[in-house]
């Protein structure tokens, strides 16, 4: 049985950079779900939604998720923020391994994403009126999909990556080695 470690979230809630440094503590490769779709098409997220539009991404999404439940080496996933819309991604994403939700609040995602220019879902919108009603249409499936939940208002990447850690020290046997 794969032992992963999966993060989930909303975007902004540092899923890349803590997942980076989480993987370089476990000593476990490191994989990016949108960084996958994006090599694998040859092109960003905006110009996909572009072309074809959200569900056209939803669609590599769920193909690169399923295709990452089959492998047998655990790895530390950053999932997209949307990742967990999908039933089946939920199923694949709890049976790979262990399911961490970083939790922030829209306050904190303002702070941390307002500028940003490569969120599709976030161009030309009221930005706080959008993060409010994509945290009402995810924030319980966010819930149903994660084994825990870190809150990360206020906090470092290094403090949440602590957290983690201890989190899954408590759960000795939950960590997973390489060999
Ligand atoms: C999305 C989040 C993004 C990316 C895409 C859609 C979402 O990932 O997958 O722009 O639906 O929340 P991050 O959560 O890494 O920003």
């Amino acid at each position: 049985m794969t032992r992963s470690i999966i993060l989930i979230g909303p975007m902004g809630s540092g899923k890349s950079t803590i997942g980076r440094l989480l993987a370089a503590r476990l000593r476990l490769p490191y994989v990016d779900s949108d960084a996958l779709i994006v090599s694998h098409t040859g092109v960003g997220i905006p110009t996909i939604f572009e072309i074809e539009g959200e569900s056209g991404f939803r669609e590599r999404e769920r193909k690169i998720i399923a295709d990452l439940s089959t492998r047998s080496e655990p790895i530390v996933l950053a999932t997209g923020g949307g990742a967990i819309l999908d039933p089946a991604n939920r199923h694949h994403l709890r049976r790979m391994g262990r399911v961490i939700y970083l939790d922030v609040s829209v306050d904190e995602q303002l702070k941390r994403i307002r500028h940003d220019r490569n969120r599709p879902l976030l161009q030309n919108t009221d930005l706080n009126t959008r993060l409010q009603t994509l945290a009402g249409q995810r924030n319980a499936l966010y819930q149903e999909t994660a084994h825990w939940r870190v809150l990360g208002d206020g906090l470092r990447s290094d403090q949440v990556l602590r957290r983690i850690l201890r989190h899954l020290q408590q759960r000795a046997g939950q960590i997973p080695t390489r060999g």
